[in-house]
């Protein structure tokens, strides 16, 4: 376990600043998913952190000890990519123990770690199999499997789910979050998908155009955003967000309210709108709206519940989750 600790970050290529000055503490044995759009900086922070990439000025502390110039061995970290290349003519015995083969850790030791890992990962019966043998997720389970059997301090994840199918992707975020719970150890986790921030993270750190935008927990950024970006970032459907004359007659600058807190009715509402388009998903109904005194709105409705296109509908927002900026 292994507190990070990164004070004024900065990292430029040739003339291009893509990391700002970033200040940040990750919490001894913390869940921390670094979330943003793509081309953001999300990888090159978490590289710096690594010491694959060096800082172009500013310190990283992990565990007490500033590492800014040591090497990516030195760090006490271990790393797991979103293409985990596993040798295909290795076993999952051999490819989970190959960093301590290299290490010259003695055999009865690497035999008792890689089977200690695979306990945990539920890879026992699978040790003998090549690479070509196992599905998308047992695959990636080895790739984490390696990381594991090296007992790393940190570990840090970039994109490691985006290869996977959907079903897939949401059966490991449950796997790895428990294997945080298991293991307690500190994690830096990489993503553009603001559902893999919501669903694993202790801390969330939202990143946007190399600047932090807001770090907290996810209910604290779902329910009180710091910054437009983050509203409109965290939440699935977007909250729907208004600049100009709609933001100004609601006295500010950007005016959000999020689909799940838009009330709608047939009989009275603060909004006229028509309905443009209707997805029914079963256990709620996304309803797109065209309202003309404020543009297109988007409101979710609980349950399956029919709705015309053309039809008129009223919408009210709830007042106290309205998002102003
Ligand atoms: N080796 C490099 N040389 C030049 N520009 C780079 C290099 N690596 C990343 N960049 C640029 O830095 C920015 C951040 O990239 P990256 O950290 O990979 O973003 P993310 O992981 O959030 O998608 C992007 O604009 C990218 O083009
Ligand atoms: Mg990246």
């Amino acid at each position: 376990m292994a507190q990070v600790v990164l004070k004024n970050v900065k990292k430029s290529f040739g003339a291009v600043e893509v990391i700002k000055g970033v200040d940040l503490t990750i919490e001894s044995g913390e869940f921390c998913v670094f979330v943003g759009p793509s081309g953001c900086g999300k990888s090159t922070l978490l590289r710096m952190i690594s010491g694959l990439e060096e800082q172009t000025s500013g310190t990283i502390e992990i565990d007490g000890k500033d590492v800014s110039n040591a090497e990516p061995s030195k760090r006490g970290i271990a790393m797991v990519f979103q293409s985990y290349a596993l040798y295909p003519h290795l076993t999952v015995r051999d490819n989970i123990g190959f960093g301590l083969s290299l290490a010259r850790t003695p055999k009865p030791e690497i035999k008792r770690r890689v089977e200690e890992t695979a306990e945990i990962l539920q890879l026992g019966p699978l040790l003998d199999r090549k690479p070509k043998e196992l599905s998308g997720g047992q695959r990636q389970r080895v790739a984490i499997g390696r990381s594991i059997v090296r007992n790393p301090k940190v570990f840090l994840f970039d994109e490691p789910l985006s290869n996977l199918d959907a079903a897939l992707r949401s059966q490991m975020r449950i796997e790895l979050t428990d294997l945080h719970a298991n293991l307690g150890t500190t994690m830096i986790y990489v993503t553009h998908d603001q559902v893999e921030a919501m669903t694993m993270a202790d801390k969330i750190v939202v990143l946007n155009g190399g600047v932090i935008e807001q770090v907290g927990s996810p209910m604290d950024l779902y329910e009180r955003p710091a910054t437009p970006f983050v509203a409109g970032f965290i939440g699935s459907p977007k909250m729907n967000l208004y600049e100009g004359k709609v933001a100004e007659a609601m006295g500010c600058a950007t005016y959000g309210i999020r689909p799940e807190h838009v009330v709608i009715s047939d009989a009275e509402g603060q909004w006229t709108g028509r309905v443009r388009h209707v997805e029914r998903l079963g256990a709620d109904t996304i309803v797109h709206l065209e309202v003309p005194d404020l543009g297109p709105l988007v409101a979710r409705v609980e349950g399956s519940r029919t709705f015309e296109p053309g039809q008129q509908v009223k919408a009210t927002p709830m007042a106290e989750r309205e998002f102003r900026h």
